[in-house]
């Protein structure tokens, strides 16, 4: 079958890591084997992707030559193995995949591949920052009343997380203060903010802490440049509490909790980031039960949540590394790269 593999080497990486002008795609297209399944895993054919800017932070810095490249997939069931003790493993942009069954989730009629496509990091990074760390209640809990002025705070809500978790807050019936471009305000309305501020406005922070003093969660979604201090100091004044998208090191700003998340821990298995010396991560397995249980109730969740609007790219996997490229240059803005790709 065909993959597409990371091709740099980690001279490049770490220079790429370093400086963060990386020249070419950074990938090729490789004929390996079709994967063998172990007990309770299913083979699956792979039909559409999604892309994410993990996927060209990976070529562009974590992923070694050869590693596959990918995470959010589609596709038909084409073997399953069902018996005792099952060995947890990746997802990837390639023909086939294999993954445990239970973390597999059956896409009702009405969803198409493509949106299918979309639930995987940018929701399932949703769900783990809201539910599994901030303690709003899941949708599967069915306590959604009496939290209708609580509000929380969700900084970049145009990014396909924001509008994932704006969606999750909401349904969770919390009052949803978010940030977006002004050309993205009427976008976060469409999915369920209640308030939307623009985060260039250098009064953009006092403006909410105004409006809405009794914040006191806060999610970013952009995990870059000063978002994160922004964040604090909307919540600041509650001791609140932050969740970060991307590592900035820092676990206080003042007096205010700031948590990173990475949503690999749902696979339950170790995993270094720039092998061999980056920073290793441990298994977390309170995650993999966290999206077992979002897996689980997404065939009906699903019905209730909008992807975020889709831009198809033609050409198959040829072309995913144009696609990439726009991630790559900050080009994307409220939309979500899909394909169909075989
Ligand atoms: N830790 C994890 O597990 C995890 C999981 C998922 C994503 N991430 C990371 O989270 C980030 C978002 O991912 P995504 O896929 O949701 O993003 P995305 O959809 O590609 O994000 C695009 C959005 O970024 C916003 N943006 C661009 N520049 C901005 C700025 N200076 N300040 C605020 N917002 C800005 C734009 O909003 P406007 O158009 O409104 O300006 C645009 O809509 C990425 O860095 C990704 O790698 C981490």
């Amino acid at each position: 079958m065909k993959a597409l593999v990371a091709d740099r080497s980690i001279v490049s990486r770490l220079s790429n890591y370093s400086c963060g002008h990386p020249s070419g795609d950074g990938v090729k297209i490789q004929t390996i084997p079709v994967p063998e399944i172990l007990a309770n895993e299913i083979l699956v054919r792979v039909r559409s992707v999604a892309l994410n800017p993990t996927d060209f932070k990976h070529i562009d810095i974590v992923s070694p030559r050869g590693a596959i490249i990918g995470c959010d997939y589609s596709g038909t069931v084409a073997r399953a193995l069902y018996m005792e003790d099952s060995t947890p493993t990746a997802v990837l942009l390639v023909e086939y995949l294999k993954i445990p069954g239970d973390l597999a989730w059956k896409v009702p009629s009405s969803v198409s591949d493509e949106e299918a496509a979309t639930f995987g990091v940018s929701a399932v990074t949703a769900m783990l920052a809201l539910n599994a760390r901030l303690g709003v209640p899941w949708l599967d809990s069915g306590k959604s009343q009496g939290q209708e002025d609580t509000p929380i705070f969700i900084y970049s809500g145009s990014t396909a997380a924001g509008l994932y978790s704006i969606q999750l807050a909401k349904l969770a019936g919390l009052k949803v203060v978010t940030t977006a471009s002004p050309k993205s305000h009427d976008l976060v309305k469409e999915y369920g903010a209640d308030d939307v501020f623009d985060y260039r406005s250098p009064t953009a922070a006092e403006d909410i802490i105004r409006a809405y003093p009794n914040i006191d969660r806060a999610l970013d979604c952009f995990s870059e440049g000063t978002s994160t201090e922004f964040c604090a100091n909307v919540v600041r004044r509650n001791r609140g509490w932050v969740v970060t998208l991307l590592d900035s090191g820092k676990k206080d700003l003042d007096g205010v909790r700031v948590d990173f998340m990475l949503a690999y821990s749902v696979f339950n298995a170790e995993f270094q980031w720039l092998p061999p010396v980056g920073p290793k991560f441990h298994k977390v397995p309170s995650d993999n039960d966290a999206l077992r249980r979002f897996y689980a109730a997404l065939p009906e969740i699903a019905l209730k949540l909008k992807t975020p609007p889709l831009k198809n790219i033609d050409g198959g996997l040829e072309n995913l590394t144009t696609g990439l490229d726009l991630l790559r240059q900050g080009k994307v803005s409220g939309t979500k790269l899909v394909a169909t790709v075989f």
